[in-house]
């Protein structure tokens, strides 16, 4: 096989979630974290709307801190759990940066929501392969409020705009393994 489809594979497949709390706390320059921005950067879009929008903490426990306040603001009472709190707060201490990907809505109204969100997954997934490149441990997560309205506002996007995840990155002594579960036969229907 070609070098060029040797390494691009190499990237896609060495590329695994670590969660924020198994990385080791180093830091990684700004520099790269722009690279990668970069690289999220050419995902495919329709009708040029790039909707892709990135928020980046460069301090992870800042972002952190307001994730658990927004927990607390909107779990009164019983609801509030003391333990989610904590975990929310510490999450991502020993991440390096937080990157909120968000799909803001374009003024195109013809392209459907799910055009938006699929070159959002396809920015982020370029980020995510840049980040293996470059040896930097990330993970994806949907978690905690990532996904409920009062993020989204928490983040000033509108209601027609959808907050995709929080990207955890850092680094990592150990890089886990990958499995997939389903057969990729199962997945593929070749017509002849
Ligand atoms: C849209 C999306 C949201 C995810 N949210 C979470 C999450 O909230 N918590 C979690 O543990 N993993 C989350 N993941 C990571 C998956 O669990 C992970 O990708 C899966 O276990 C496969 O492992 P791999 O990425 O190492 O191949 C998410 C992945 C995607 C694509």
């Amino acid at each position: 096989m070609d070098t060029t489809f040797s390494t691009i594979s190499a990237v896609i497949k060495n590329r695994r979630s670590i969660k924020a709390f198994a990385m080791n706390g180093n830091k990684i320059p700004n520099g790269q974290i722009a690279a990668i921005l970069e690289l999220a950067d050419w995902a495919p879009t329709h009708g040029y709307t790039e909707p892709w929008r990135f928020i980046v903490y460069e301090n992870p426990q800042e972002f952190c801190l307001q994730h658990a306040e927004l927990y607390r603001q909107n779990s009164m009472g019983d609801n509030f759990n003391a333990t989610t709190y904590n975990n929310l707060q510490h999450q991502g201490d020993k991440a390096s940066h937080i990157i909120i990907a968000v799909m803001k809505r374009g003024n195109l109204p013809k392209i459907p929501a799910f055009e938006e969100i699929a070159a959002t997954s396809c920015a982020i997934q370029n980020l995510l392969l840049g980040a293996t490149a470059l040896n930097i441990a990330s993970f994806w997560s949907t978690g905690g409020m990532a996904l409920k309205p009062e993020m989204k506002s928490f983040l000033q996007f509108a209601e027609e705009d959808q907050v995709m995840g929080i990207l955890y990155l850092g680094y990592a002594d150990e890089y886990p393994e990958g499995k997939r579960i389903i057969p990729i036969e199962e997945k593929i229907n070749w017509v002849k």
